[in-house]
Parts: C-alpha cells; structure tokens; sequence
C-alpha cells in the first residue's frame, strides 16, 4: 500500500528538523510530497534553506521545499533562534545547499496540491506557526474541505506556555493564523506541550543514538544535544521535549498518544496571554467538538520508534 500522502510545513528548528529526518525515513508509510516552510524560530530565508539541508541528508533530494510566509498574518515576527541557534540548526554545520527551494511559493502550492489530488487525499503535518495553511484557507476556502487532516504541534493546556507564561511558541507566533485553522472546520490533530513535554530525549535514550551509525542518527544525536544545552541554560530546565516529532510519531504511531475531543479556542486579543489555546472538554451544541487534544504519550514507545526510523538510514 502507498504511503499516506503528506505535507510537511515546518520552520527547521531543531526539532523540526529531527521530526523531518524521522518522516523521510518512512517512504513506505508516509509519500511526503513536500516540505513547505514559514518564518518562524529563524527568519524565512534560514527556514527555507534548512529544510533543503535536511532533505539532502536524509537522501531524498527529490522532495521539492516550497518557501513560504516571511511573517506572521498579522502581528510582530518573534524568532526562537535563542531555543534553536542562530542558523536555526543549532551547531550543525551549515552551508548553501545543492539545491534550493522551488520558484512557487508555499501557500500557491498548497492550494494548488490540495485543488488537484483527490478530495480527502493529503494530510498536513504543521511543526511552526500555522501562517502558510490560514493564509491558504483564507485565500481558497475550498480547500478546506479537501484536507484529509491536518496534525500539528501547538498550544498549551495543562503545562502552560514555554514562550509566555500560558501560550505555547507556534501558536504565539502566529494566533491569528491558528484562530483561522481552528475555526476552519478542518480535522484538527493538536499535539501540545501537554503530550510533547511527556517525550523528552533523557540522558539514557539519547545515548542509545549512539549505538547507531549513521549521518542522519549522529545529527540527530547533535540537535538534541544542542537542546539539552539550551533547555538547561534557557528553558525549562529538564530533558529537551521532542516537541515536533510527536506529529510524525502520531501519523506512524497514532497507539503511542490518547487524545480527547475538545473545542479550541485561540487567544488573540490580550498581549497577556496571546495565543493561549482555550482547550474546552465539556463539549455541548454551542461549543461543539472542532479538534482532538494529545493528553497522554507513551514516551518509551516513542523513543524506541524514533530508534527504529533513525536504525533505517546506514
Ligand atoms: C515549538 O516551537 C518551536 O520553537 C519548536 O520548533 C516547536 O515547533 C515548541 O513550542
Ligand atoms: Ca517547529
């Protein structure tokens, strides 16, 4: 059986990048028909580049990168380059890939894959803020219903924030552009810090990478390394979390996390608590279900699924 047909918009980023080195490991189980990228924890032009990088380490050059968005729909860009190094791969080497991104922009190709596969095809796997999918929603709302899915990283509920007190870095990044996905109407799969903080790279399953000898498992190894360093210094201080992993774990894995149905709501008002995502169980006809919310992951199942994709390159 082919592989699910996906689409990757993410804004590498460590972990993005990690999350993008697991998904191209799966051809048989994920077709990832193309990376798409947005400014994010690193300026566009950075994003964009990075992915290129990525693809040609995980041997798939034939995957096109599509830039897309260079700032938020509405509000002020805010970089994470303090979480993900000023190159956005943390201490990776960096150079000018082989090969660039292609001449169409994101958002143009999101739109024209989604008009022209068969309705209920493709699944959108989204690792940054949500600017490249709200702009395409808004600019052809037909799409909406053609999405089989759409499965992100983003929002807080029971952790609170790791960018501001209560809101969660994607969705901070880009409120509006979330409030726009999460009223779409749209499948909705949102995986946040309450799931992603339970996946960390402790000391002993990142030295279990180390038995693997590989390009793409020593890079692995490297990023998380970086983020031990930077969740030590600046974050929260425990293990790093495999925030964007989680939703390519999800696709392969969906056993791995339990989800509940709920209503979301985005904060996009109060410089207080911007992008909070309002995560409401209590489900009832004005306030009807509109995503399902990751609660709980298997963090050892997770590692050892991340082992088993990493084992496949080499
Ligand atoms: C999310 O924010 C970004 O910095 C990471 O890449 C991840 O997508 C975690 O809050
Ligand atoms: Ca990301």
């Amino acid at each position: 059986m082919p592989g699910l047909p996906l689409i990757i918009d993410c804004d590498p980023g460590v972990d993005d990048a990690v999350a993008l080195l697991l998904a191209l490991a799966a051809p048989e189980a994920l077709d990832v028909l193309a990376i798409t990228t947005v400014a994010g924890n690193v300026g566009g032009a950075l994003t964009a580049r990075n992915a290129c990088l990525v693809r040609e380490l995980a041997g798939r050059p034939e995957v096109p990168v599509f830039a897309g968005l260079d700032r938020p729909l509405v509000r002020a860009p805010v970089a994470a380059d303090h979480f993900h190094g000023e190159s956005g791969l943390g201490d990776l080497p960096v150079r000018a890939p082989a090969r660039g991104p292609e001449t169409a922009g994101a958002v143009d190709h999101l739109v024209q894959t989604l008009r022209s596969r068969p309705a209920g095809d493709v699944t959108l796997a989204v690792t940054g803020p949500m600017t490249n999918l709200a702009a395409a929603m808004r600019e052809a709302p037909d799409i909406v219903a053609r999405i089989r899915q759409v499965v992100a990283m983003g929002g807080a509920r029971r952790e609170g924030g790791n960018i501001t007190a209560s809101a969660e870095y994607n969705i901070h990044a880009d409120p509006h552009a979330a409030e726009i996905v999460a009223r779409s109407g749209v499948d909705l799969v949102l995986l946040g810090l309450d799931v992603t903080h339970q996946v960390t790279a402790t000391p002993p399953r990142r030295a279990r990478l180390k038995g693997l000898d590989s390009p793409q498992a020593r890079a692995v190894g490297q990023l998380l390394a970086f983020s031990a360093r930077t969740e030590a210094e600046i974050g929260l201080g425990g293990p790093p979390p495999m925030h964007d992993p989680c939703v390519v774990l999800w696709l392969l894995a969906p056993d791995l996390f339990r989800l509940r149905p709920c209503h979301l709501a985005i904060e996009t008002e109060s410089p207080l608590t911007l992008g909070h995502t309002a995560v409401e169980f209590r489900l009832s006809a004005g306030r009807p279900q509109t995503a399902l919310w990751g609660v709980e992951a298997d963090a050892d199942g997770a590692f050892d699924q991340v082992c088993d994709l990493l084992g496949r390159y080499g």
